[in-house]
């Protein structure tokens, strides 16, 4: 699908990725573009820019996301593109509350799941629609350090499939994108003390694996992905191969990860390491 006189949404559109979609799919043509993040001034800021709608939404409200494809359906036609974006980022394993897993699962997985009810049935009707569901590379492989973001973002890449699966044959359309390190301001933006004043390229003190690519080539990506119609969005192409390694041979891979994290960390303790009575 090309973009040109599209009405795209973009939720976590006030930062990041999310905005430089917005920005990304104004160049490319779209007649008009909602921008929606829970940070209203965020939001503002990018819709101003581009001439597009800002809505103050917190995307775990099944509510708010009924009432912004409402809303945009009934301001601007028909949603063609729905990009379910926002995220957040923890560094905790099995010690991590009950409530932040909660709220990592209601922001990475449900919220994909309300906007595909809210959004679906008008796309149907008219026989064609997009979705873009962010999820990341830790949803393909693994996320060190994150047991939350990991089992989060697995199970957005695989309700992604599962779209893509049910919901072909009536028009719709569906990408994942699943980056390693994009610069954005994640870990700014994340309520996790323990990650909060970490650099975005180097959350753990060393460089990470394949280099931090830029947000807005990650939006360009994603536009051409929605051109050809591709599911997955890799701006790490090495993450293909890592996939393929990880099928081919799971202990060699299990081996390799645990031998990487080990790197990773240093002489710092490592994950696990904080379960231990006294640390
Ligand atoms: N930055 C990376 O390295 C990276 C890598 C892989 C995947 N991702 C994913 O990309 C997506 C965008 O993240 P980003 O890196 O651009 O971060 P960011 O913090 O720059 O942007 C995320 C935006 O989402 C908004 N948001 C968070 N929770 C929300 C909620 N409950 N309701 C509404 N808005 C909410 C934030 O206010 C923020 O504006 C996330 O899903 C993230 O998991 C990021």
């Amino acid at each position: 699908m090309d973009l040109i006189d599209k009405v795209v949404v973009v939720t976590g559109g006030g930062s990041g990725i999310g905005a430089a979609m917005a920005v990304t799919a104004t160049e490319a043509g779209a007649r008009h573009v909602v921008v929606a993040d829970r940070d209203g001034d965020a939001a503002a800021s990018v819709a101003d820019a581009i001439g597009g709608t800002a809505t103050t939404i917190d995307v775990r409200d099944e509510e708010a996301i009924v009432e912004l494809v409402r809303s945009t359906e009934s301001a601007h036609g028909g949603i063609d593109l729905f990009c379910s974006n926002a995220g957040f980022v923890t560094q905790a394993g099995v010690e991590e509350s009950d409530e932040v897993l909660q709220a990592m699962w209601d922001v990475h997985v449900m919220s994909h799941i309300h906007a595909a009810r809210a959004v679906l049935p008008s796309m149907i009707d008219r026989g064609e629609g997009y979705l873009l569901n962010t999820a990341s590379a830790a949803g393909l492989l693994t996320q060190i350090g994150s047991l939350g973001y990991t089992i989060t973002k697995h199970a957005a890449v695989a309700l992604a499939e599962w779209l893509s699966i049910t919901h072909h044959h009536q028009g719709i359309r569906v990408s994942v994108l699943c980056p390693q390190a994009v610069r954005t301001n994640i870990t700014a933006n994340s309520p996790d003390v323990r990650v909060s004043n970490a650099a975005a390229d180097d959350p753990l003190g060393v460089p990470l694996a394949d280099g931090v690519v830029e947000a807005d080539a990650v939006a360009r990506l994603c536009v051409e992905a929605i051109a050809a119609e591709r599911f997955w969005v890799l701006p790490h192409p090495e993450v293909a191969d890592y996939v393929k390694q990880k099928s081919d041979d799971i202990d060699r891979w299990l081996a390799g990860m645990r031998r990487y994290q080990a790197r990773l960390y240093g002489d710092r303790p490592l994950p696990g390491d904080r379960l231990v009575s006294g640390s």
